[in-house]
């Protein structure tokens, strides 16, 4: 072998016992085989030499060439391994019997109780529907017998969006828009509607301990023929019962004027904080206003293209947040809001 070659070789042998990083190792590769580095040096020498030796030379500076970079990635890895069981044994002992600590997270209380409502009024044959937050101002008042400048607009003062759009103030926003899904089945095949449709709903109202300017409502209908109030309350009825199982809860039904029922009706249940006693969870009156409702207005009906001399139907707005109060004992309703686990997380095990 070319006595410069055997001297490269024994070099970077030496070298190579001495490197105790990879970035050394970097700098090894460029130092033999970059531009300026020494098994290219050899090249340039190659000229002064006879045709029969040029090759075995560079056949020999070839294998150098390969043996260079084979030590150097074998010697890169060897230090790669190196550093991981260095690593590893840095980490503490793991010991497989100590128990996890499975920091999950909780569903929200509201999502609890919607999810059981709509459980609760799948099983009686209602669609569950979606229906966007962003609402004009014909879905959310005027499809609703509220015509511009009526004076029931300032009952839900709203927040309107630059374009003319708006956050819608009640679940009541999509009733149009499920009648016009709907008519043909009911006119055609006779297949009443009966549908719940949950959502934020948005007021500008001042905050207390039972109002919040984001709430969750759960609007449900009902339309065809001979459909009264004795099929709302039944309906009401069962679903209250499912939600807090029965448990001492007491309904009253009082007239409630909404433009869009006709009669109209609140629904209030006894307040389960103090159970009945008054608080600042009920307004210190023993009730809480929980589901308005009432018969669907003509008008209501005839703009979502539906008969009212031949169909009828209910509409009930139920609030979710009051009644995930209710059903949990919340006493503050802007706990739901606070984005405090210590408060929400209590209600995991209710999935
Ligand atoms: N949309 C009404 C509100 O939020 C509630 C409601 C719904 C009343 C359906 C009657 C029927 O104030």
């Amino acid at each position: 072998m070319n006595q410069a070659i055997l001297e490269l070789r024994e070099k970077l042998d030496q070298a190579l016992r001495n490197m105790a990083s990879t970035a050394g190792l970097e700098n090894l590769k460029v130092e033999y085989l970059g531009k300026k580095g020494s098994v290219t040096a050899l090249l340039k020498n190659m000229g002064k030499l006879s045709a029969e030796e040029k090759k075995s030379f560079g056949r020999e500076v070839n294998e150098l060439k390969d043996y260079v970079m084979e030590a150097i990635s074998r010697q890169t890895a060897a230090l790669q391994e190196q550093e991981l069981q260095r690593e590893l044994n840095a980490v503490e002992a793991f010991d497989m019997s100590v128990p996890p600590v499975l920091d999950r997270g909780s569903y929200h209380p509201i999502t609890l109780v919607q999810r059981k409502c709509e459980e609760v009024f799948r099983s009686m044959g209602f669609t569950v529907e979606d229906y966007s937050e962003i609402v004009t101002d014909y879905e959310c008042f005027e499809a609703l017998n509220i015509p511009p400048f009526h004076p029931a607009r300032d009952m839900q003062d709203t927040y309107y969006l630059d374009n003319g759009q708006l956050l819608k103030t009640h679940t009541s926003a999509a009733q149009n828009a499920i009648y016009k899904k709907y008519r043909d089945a009911l006119i055609n095949e006779g297949k009443p509607i009966k549908a719940v449709f949950p959502s934020r709903c948005f007021r500008n109202e001042a905050t207390d301990a039972c109002h919040e300017n984001t709430f969750f409502q759960m609007e449900g209908v009902m339309v065809g023929e001979d459909i009264s109030i004795a099929n709302l309350i039944y309906f009401m009825k069962t679903m209250l019962s499912e939600v807090f199982d029965n448990y001492g809860l007491k309904v009253r039904l009082r007239p409630g004027f909404f433009p869009f029922v006709e009669p109209g009706f609140e629904l209030d249940i006894s307040c389960q904080i103090c159970g009945g006693k008054g608080c600042p969870s009920c307004k210190h009156s023993g009730w809480l206003e929980l589901c308005p409702c009432g018969m669907i207005h003509p008008n209501v009906l005839r703009e979502g293209g539906i008969d009212p001399e031949k169909y009828s139907g209910f509409a009930f707005g139920l609030g979710l947040t009051r009644l995930a109060m209710m059903k949990y004992g919340i006493k503050d309703i802007r706990d739901l809001n606070s984005g405090s686990l210590a408060a929400l997380a209590q209600f995991t095990d209710d999935k």
